[in-house]
C-alpha cells in the first residue's frame, strides 16, 4: 500500500487555508486509499524565536484539529514528532550526506533569513530541510501531500535519498510530492496575492478553523475586492474575487466560474462565502470542543500513534546507520 506522510507546523493557529488545501484531503481521501502518518511536527516550530508555552499548547491543538478534521486513528497514525526519537537520529546521518550549499539554496531558508535582518538566525532554520527529510525517509514514504512552498523541500528529500542509496546501498524509498487534485489554494482575504498561511502573520485576512462564527462572517465580509461590479472569476485580474469565489466554490464543492455567473453584487458573494465557510467548519469547531474535553483520549490517541510511528521508523533508521558505517550496539540483532 502506498505510504503517505504529511505533517503540520506548530507554529500558529491552523487556518482555513490549512484545512481546504491540505487536511480536508487527508481525511476525506488519503487515510482511506493510503497507510498514511500525519505528524505535529514539533520541533519544525523550534527553528525560530518561539514561546516554550505556546508551542505546547499549540502542538496540542494541532493534534486535536487533525481528529476534529476527521483523520481517524483506526485509519491512519496520527502523532507528535518530538515522541519518536528517530526522526533526530536519521537528521543527523542526513546532515552527513547533505551539503551547506544545497541548504542555503532553499528559498524558504533565504526568505526567512532575510526577514530577520540583522538579528541572529537558528542554525537549525539552515538545516530544517534535512530534519523534514528524515521525517519523509524514516517511514519510507511514497508520497507526501504538501503544498508548492514545500515542493523544493521534497525534492531535496529525494536528493538525499538516491545519494544515500548510492552511497551506501538501497536504504531509502525515493519520496515524491503530489499536490491536492484540486487545487484548492486558499488566499489572504486581505492580500488576495499572498497564501493563507499560518505562520508569520496574523489579523483580517486570515480565518481560523477555530474563529468563531461571527468573526469568520465579518472577516469574510470585509475581504478586499476590486472597484468593479460584475461578478466573474479572473485570477490574474481580479484575484480578490477569485479568491471568494473559489472558497465558496470548495465549499460548496461547486466550480468558481459557473458560480460567478449566479451573482450580480460583491454583496451576496459575500455572505454565500461566508456561511458557507461557518458551516464547513462548524463539524470540525464541533468535535474539536468534545476532544478539548475529553483530554485523556487525545493523549491516548498520541501515545498509541507514537509506538506505531516508532515501530515503522525503527528498521530503516538503523538500516541508514549501519549503512553509512555506524558500529551497531553490542546484543543488536545484526
Ligand atoms: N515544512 C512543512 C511546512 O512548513 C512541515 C513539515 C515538516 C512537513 N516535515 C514534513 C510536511 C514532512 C510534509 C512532510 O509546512
Amino acid at each position: 500500500m502506498t505510504r503517505v506522510f504529511s505533517g503540520v507546523k506548530p507554529t500558529g493557529h491552523l487556518t482555513l487555508g490549512n484545512y481546504l488545501g491540505a487536511m480536508r484531503r487527508w481525511a476525506a481521501v488519503d487515510q482511506h486509499r493510503s497507510d498514511a502518518l500525519f505528524c505535529v511536527v514539533d520541533l519544525h516550530a523550534l527553528t525560530v524565536d518561539h514561546d516554550p508555552a505556546r508551542v505546547r499548547r499549540l502542538s496540542r491543538q494541532a493534534a486535536s484539529l487533525l481528529l476534529a478534521a476527521g483523520l481517524d486513528p483506526e485509519l491512519c497514525t496520527v502523532f507528535v514528532q518530538s515522541h519518536v526519537d528517530e526522526h533526530a537520529r536519521l537528521s543527523y546521518v542526513l546532515e552527513c550526506v547533505a551539503t551547506d550549499g544545497e541548504m542555503r539554496r532553499m528559498i524558504q531558508y533565504k526568505e526567512k533569513a532575510a526577514r530577520e535582518r540583522g538579528g541572529s538566525v537558528r542554525l537549525s532554520l539552515l538545516t530544517y530541510p534535512v530534519l523534514m527529510a528524515a521525517d519523509i525517509l524514516a517511514y519510507g514514504t511514497d508520497e507526501v501531500p504538501v503544498g508548492d512552498d514545500q515542493t523544493q523541500h521534497v525534492e531535496l528529500a529525494r536528493d538525499l535519498a538516491v545519494r544515500f542509496n548510492q552511497r551506501y546501498g538501497h536504504t531509502f524509498v525515493v519520496p515524491r510530492a503530489t499536490g491536492p487534485a484540486v487545487a484548492a489554494r486558499v488566499m489572504n482575504l486581505q492580500d488576495p496575492t499572498s497564501k493563507m498561511g499560518k505562520s508569520e502573520d496574523t489579523g483580517p485576512g486570515i480565518v481560523y478553523l477555530l474563529d468563531e462564527p461571527d468573526v469568520v462572517r465579518k472577516k469574510v465580509m470585509r475581504a478586499v475586492t476590486d472597484s468593479g461590479r460584475d461578478v466573474v472569476y479572473d485570477r490574474e485580474e481580479r484575484a480578490g474575487l477569485a479568491n471568494l469565489l473559489e472558497i465558496l466554490a470548495a465549499c460548496t464543492g461547486g466550480d468558481p466560474a459557473e458560480l460567478a455567473g449566479g451573482y450580480d453584487s460583491y454583496g451576496a458573494l459575500k455572505k454565500d462565502t461566508a456561511e458557507a465557510v461557518v458551516e464547513t467548519l462548524r463539524p470540525v469547531r464541533e468535535r474539536h470542543k468534545e476532544l478539548c474535553a475529553d483530554p485523556g483520549y487525545v493523549e491516548g490517541v498520541l501515545e498509541d500513534g507514537a509506538g506505531k510511528a516508532r515501530a515503522m521508523a525503527r528498521p530503516t533508521v538503523d538500516a541508514a546507520y549501519r549503512g553509512i558505517g555506524l558500529l551497531p550496539p553490542a546484543g543488536a540483532s545484526r
